[in-house]
């Protein structure tokens, strides 16, 4: 093999800093501000508008950005049928990846539009969102290992990143060759349209790359029918663990199943750390995207000789957070995807508040499903029974004496996706990055985010089978049999 890999840069993004690229990127997004955009099965002819069902924005419940026709039945067992893996060669995928990227970067503004009005994303969001998918298909564009796909790859991901995840599964799946049947989440399945019309106007051909939007009856059917050769799938470790049993009782023995899953992170901030430092790197890990990321941080140890100084300048920054319209650049805060996510967490702070163990929170807009960035007290990790999505952060005192307990507890809850350090002491860096069993770990810094090429994102246990995406080995998972790696 060559020992360099092919010349390729990551998308350099928008200065939102830069007023001229804000009024051209504020030109480009109106002309969408009141666009309706539609997404059905793609191979299925006609909509049949009755199916129809709304889609709606987060943060203004009067806004309708679109309509969803589902997959049908029929429509899945048309789109099973009629998969073809693509017998184009490496370089003219490749090619067509590439073309791709280049569109999605000339259509900023309408996938910056979608992901405000469909998804509630911010504008630093949803630069970083669409940076990421242009890097996965030129990533993967360039990286295609000489081997065979496997055949016909089904794709399900989850809304809080509903262009770069969804490109990213089917731009690996697409690179080695195979059909993709892709399943977006049911909140977010109009940018998912719009991705897969840009793909094909690349070159995509409509055989290879099938769009079945819905909900779990859709992931279902595609996880569980033998002419599936393998799944990628980003979403909750409970979906995850229904996925791989469909697997196991309907699909061939060892069918590849990635699985990229959910997470209780947690960050260490010693009392060396740098307080600014760290009190910025919490707020950024909690509460950006509305702490709707699998990386967020949710369980923060702060040791206790600096603890009540830190939490002053916590509660203070967090005092200052903009919650509200994702459309405007002041905002920091969106809402939470929808009615049913917003009702889990304000159940979990309500809980909190009745035990008194709320510390602070913040004011909120009457309408749409916001939730309050919220700061509250635990005895330990181990009292969060689930992954709270969204802007809430736990926080937990140690004791210097009490480090290896902490890092026992953080490895007991069975997860491993992201864990963050703040310490100026290079022995400690080292034995509790080599003692926290995560995927990613970021020390000195926000524990969110990951770059393509050169920072591959994944967990370990419940969070996710492995292989990082956006790394070296992730698209022989993709392959026939004989070339796969199982892990990096
Ligand atoms: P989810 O598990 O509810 O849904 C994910 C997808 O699976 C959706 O498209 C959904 O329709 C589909 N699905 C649901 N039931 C299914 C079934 N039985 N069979 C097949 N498909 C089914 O997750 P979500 O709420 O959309 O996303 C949030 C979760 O995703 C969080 O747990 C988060 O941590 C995780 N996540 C992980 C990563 C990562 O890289 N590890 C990245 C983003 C999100
Ligand atoms: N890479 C994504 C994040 O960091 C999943 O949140």
């Amino acid at each position: 093999p060559d020992l360099f890999q092919p010349e390729r840069v990551n998308s350099k993004g928008f200065d939102l800093h830069h007023t001229p690229t804000l009024d051209k990127i504020d030109a480009a997004r109106d002309a969408f501000r009141a666009h309706h955009w539609y997404a059905q099965p793609l191979l299925s002819g006609d909509a049949s508008p009755e199916q129809d069902q709304p889609v709606t924005n987060p943060a203004q419940p009067q806004d309708r950005p679109g309509a969803i026709a589902p997959a049908s039945t029929e429509d899945v067992e048309l789109a099973l049928n009629s998969a073809a893996p693509w017998q184009a060669p490496p370089a003219e995928r490749s090619r067509i990846l590439n073309t791709a990227a280049d569109l999605y970067e000339a259509h900023f503004g309408e996938l910056f539009a979608l992901l405000a009005r469909e998804a509630g994303k911010s504008l630093p969001d949803a630069v970083a969102e669409l940076r990421e998918a242009v890097d996965f298909l030129r990533y993967y564009a360039a990286n295609i290992p000489d081997a065979e796909p496997a055949g016909v790859f089904t794709c399900i991901s989850p809304w809080n990143f509903p262009l770069a995840i969804f490109t990213g599964q089917i731009s690996a799946a697409l690179a080695t060759g195979n059909a993709v049947l892709a399943k977006p989440a049911p909140q977010t399945p109009l940018i998912s349209h719009r991705a897969v019309q840009l793909l094909q106007e690349a070159g995509v051909p409509r055989d290879v790359l099938q769009l079945l939007p819905g909900g779990p009856s859709v992931g279902a059917a595609l996880t569980s029918d033998p002419r599936v050769s393998g799944v990628a799938f980003t979403g909750s470790t409970a979906t995850a663990l229904k996925i791989r049993a469909a697997m196991a009782d309907n699909l061939r023995p060892g069918t590849p199943l990635i699985a990229e899953t959910g997470g209780l992170n947690a960050m260490i901030v010693d009392s060396t750390a740098l307080p600014e430092q760290a009190v910025q790197s919490i707020i950024e890990s909690a509460f950006q995207s509305a702490g709707q990321r699998c990386s967020a941080l949710r369980c923060l140890y702060v040791q206790e000789d600096i603890a009540d100084d830190l939490l002053t300048m916590l509660t203070g920054a967090m005092q200052a957070l903009q919650v509200g319209d994702p459309w405007l650049i002041s905002t920091d805060c969106g809402p939470v995807i929808d009615e049913t996510a917003r009702q889990g967490i304000a159940d979990h702070v309500s809980n909190a508040r009745v035990e008194g163990r709320v510390l602070k929170d913040t004011p909120i807009p009457p309408e749409g499903t916001f939730i309050a960035p919220t700061l509250i007290e635990i005895p330990g990790i181990s009292a969060l029974k689930r992954e709270i999505f969204g802007p809430v952060l736990h926080v937990v005192r140690f004791k210097a004496s009490e480090i290896d307990q902490v890092i026992a507890d953080i490895n007991a809850t069975g997860y491993g996706l992201t864990f963050g350090l703040h310490t100026r002491i290079d022995d400690r860096v080292q034995h509790i990055t080599e003692a926290v069993h995560a995927g990613n770990i970021y020390v000195n810094r926000n524990q969110i985010g990951a770059i393509v090429g050169s920072q591959p994102f994944g967990g370990e246990g419940l969070s996710g089978t492995g292989p990082k995406a956006g790394g070296p080995n992730y698209m022989t998972r993709f392959c026939a049999p004989d070339r796969q790696q199982s892990d990096e």
